[in-house]
This record gives C-alpha cells, structure tokens and sequence, in this order.
C-alpha cells in the first residue's frame, strides 16, 4: 500500500495537505507534525538536516512513496540533502517571488517568511533575479508560529502581532505579499482584516500540490489508494494538529 508522507516542523503543513487533497482525495497521507523541535525558523541548517532525516526515515518505514516536505524553512535547508540520501521523490516548498513579481501594480512585493528561509541561497538566488523588476521588502513573521502552534488564529494578541510584521511591508507599499512559511495561511483571515482592500496573499500550496501531481506521475507513483485517509503523527503532543485538521 502506498502513501504520500508529508511533514513540517509542526501543523503547518496542514495548510499544505488541505491543497493536495483537494486535487487528490483518494490518497493515503501521513502527516508528521515535528512539534517537538517546533519551530526550525532560527535553527541551523545541520539541525534542520537531521531532522529531516529522521522523519523521512520515519514516513518511508510507514510506506510512503513520496515525500512533501510541506515547511520552506526545511525545503531551504535540507530538501537538497534529502534527496541525494534517499530513493524516493520529494516535493518542496518555496516563497512564491516569481507570481507576485509579475502580478504586483505597485511595483512592491512584500515576502512574510522565517529567517531561516529569507537567508537561504535559494532564496537570495530568487530574489536577485525579480530585483530589476519589483522592490521586495521582507519580514520575519515574528511569533506568527506560535501563534498558529497555541490555536490562536485570531484575537486582540495575535491581531498585535501579525501587525507588527505585516504593517511594514503594507507601509513600503506592496500591493502583494507572498506567504512564504506553510503556517502563515491560517493567520489569513486576520492578514486580510487588517490589510486595505486589494492587496493579495499568495500561498504557493495549490501550485506545490498540482506540482505533485506531475511528481507522482513521472515516477510512476500510483494514484488512489484503496485505503485512502490521513494518519496524524507528532513528535510532541497532536492536541493543535488535531483542531487544525479540522479546520482544513
Ligand atoms: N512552517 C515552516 C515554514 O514553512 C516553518 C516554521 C518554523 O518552524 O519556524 O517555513
């Protein structure tokens, strides 16, 4: 029996599932929220390393066939790693530069993502390139994490919060603004209430799941599984992965 595993540094990567399975429902996902090492944001790349390989090791011994690594800090740190070490296809995460760049008005693209990410030489790579065309100002989403990890989604704290990274980058003048941490989907609905009317989010999840998609194809990885549902694993307590599930 096959499987997709999927993981993040912790519930996340939910907001990456919720896309997958939207294009393909009839598949068996592990999910494995690393909650424990939560968050990988300010950890060095060795350590996002080991842990990769660990829970890589851990979703192939329960059949995955595919991996999603469904976090951008641990696709820049360790996606490269992973797939020189192991024999199976992987599919990352990466901030979403490219389609803000040409779909902005204002010439200004903001990029909300750990410090992890936003240091990454991909990153940099990405971003050198649209630097001609498009000012892009970047944030940390300070505690925005957090904030997801402790359930609050919403609130006088987390709506302080969110505004101390997002202001900035709306006060710069970025008309689009690029989700580039898997748990920032969940703050949207606070992100929009507080940005003015027309500005855009863009979360690279349903463009990584069609992306899958040709993965799984090209490896011949079967579609429709006969057993089809999510497993929910964690290395620290699955109370939040569980109430997030059930949000997506
Ligand atoms: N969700 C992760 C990402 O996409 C990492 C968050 C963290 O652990 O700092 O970057």
């Amino acid at each position: 029996m096959a499987a997709i595993g999927i993981f993040d540094s912790g519930s996340g990567g939910l907001s990456v599932l919720r896309e997958i399975r939207k294009i393909l429902p009839d598949e068996r996902y592990i999910y494995y929220s690393d909650n424990a090492h939560c968050p990988y944001g300010e950890k060095s790349a060795s350590y996002i390393i080991e842990r990769g390989r660990a829970v890589t090791e851990l979703l192939l011994s329960k059949g995955a066939e595919a991996v999603v690594v469904a976090c951008n800090t641990a696709t820049a740190a360790a996606i490269a790693t992973l797939r020189s070490e192991y024999p199976v296809p992987f599919v990352g995460m990466e901030p979403a530069v490219k389609p803000a760049a040409t779909g902005t008005r204002s010439g200004v693209v903001g990029v909300l993502a750990t410090a992890g990410t936003l240091k990454a030489p991909k990153y940099l790579n990405t971003k050198e390139q649209y630097a001609d065309a498009v000012k892009i100002e970047e944030r940390v989403g300070r505690g925005f994490v957090e904030l997801v990890e402790g359930m609050e989604l919403d609130g006088p704290h987390a709506e302080a919060v969110v505004r101390e990274s997002l202001e900035p980058l709306l006060a710069a003048g970025a008309d689009t603004i690029v989700l580039g941490c898997t748990h920032y989907p969940f703050l949207l609905p606070l992100m929009q209430r507080i940005a003015p009317e027309g500005v855009r989010f863009i979360d690279p999840a349903p463009a990584v799941a069609r992306h899958l998609v040709d993965v799984l194809n090209d490896h011949g990885i079967a579609l429709s599984d006969p057993d089809p549902g999510v497993e929910l694993l964690s290395s620290g307590s699955d109370a939040t992965l569980k109430k997030l599930f059930n949000l997506i």
